[in-house]
C-alpha cells in the first residue's frame, strides 16, 4: 500500500529554493511513498476571535489533509534564525484543531539556504513550536542544506548527488518511522 506524506513548504515565494527542495523531495521519494506539495498560502494570521466564529476553511482544510496523510514533511527557510512566521502562524492554527491532526504522526524537516547554516537554528525552533502537536518528529538524518543557490540547475532541479543521497537516506527513515506507526495502530 502507498504512503503518503503531505509536504509543506515554509515559504510563500514562487522562486522558493525550499519549495524546489521540498519538489525534489517528491521526486525522490522511495517506492511505496508518495509526496504532496502544498504551500501555506490562504491562512489567514491567527485571531481568536475568528476562532470563536468558527475555523477558516484553509486551516480546516489543511488539517484534514494532514490528518488523512501518513506523515508530514516540512521543507522551511530560516527568517532572523527561526521559522518564518507563515509557518508559525499555521502551526498555531493547527494546534487549536480538534482531533488533534499531528498526534502521533512521523514529521520530516528539511531546510535550505544561500549562507552556510543551512536552517540549522530554524529547525530547532521549529522542532519547538512543534512539541505541542505531539508528531513524532525524525531527529537523524538532519537535513540542513547552506549553499541553496548551488543545489539546483537552471530549471530548478536538484543538481547535487550528495544532496540527493542524504534526502533519500531521511525520506527512508520516515517511511521506518510510517511503517512503526501503523504497526504499533494495528498491534
Ligand atoms: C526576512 C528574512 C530573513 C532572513 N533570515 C535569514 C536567516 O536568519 N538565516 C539565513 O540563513 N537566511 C536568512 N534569510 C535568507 C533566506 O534564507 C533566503 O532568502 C531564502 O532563499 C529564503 O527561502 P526561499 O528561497 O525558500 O523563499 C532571510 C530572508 C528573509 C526574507
Amino acid at each position: 500500500m502507498t504512503s503518503t506524506v503531505l509536504g509543506l513548504s515554509g515559504s510563500l515565494r514562487g522562486e522558493s529554493l525550499n519549495t524546489k527542495l521540498l519538489c525534489a523531495a517528491a521526486a525522490l521519494a522511495p517506492a511505496g511513498m508518495a509526496i504532496e506539495v502544498t504551500t501555506l498560502h490562504g491562512v489567514p494570521l491567527y485571531d481568536g476571535d475568528v476562532e470563536v466564529q468558527g475555523m477558516p476553511e484553509s486551516v480546516t482544510t489543511l488539517a484534514e489533509r494532514i490528518a488523512a496523510a501518513d506523515a508530514v514533511l516540512i521543507v522551511s527557510p530560516e527568517y532572523n534564525y527561526s521559522l518564518p512566521g507563515v509557518l508559525k502562524n499555521a502551526i498555531d492554527w493547527l494546534s487549536r484543531v480538534k482531533p488533534n491532526p499531528f498526534a502521533g504522526k512521523p514529521l520530516a524537516i528539511m531546510g535550505t539556504s544561500p549562507g552556510r547554516f543551512g536552517t540549522a537554528r530554524m529547525q530547532y525552533q521549529l522542532r519547538h513550536a512543534l512539541l505541542f502537536t505531539d508528531a513524532r518528529v525524525l531527529t537523524k538524518p538532519e537535513v540542513m542544506l547552506g549553499g541553496a543557490g548551488q543545489l539546483f540547475d537552471a530549471a530548478g532541479n536538484l543538481a547535487d548527488e550528495r544532496t540527493a543521497k542524504l534526502i533519500r537516506s531521511q525520506l527512508d527513515a520516515l517511511a521506518a518511522a510510517i511503517a512503526e506507526m501503523h504497526r504499533v495502530k494495528s498491534a
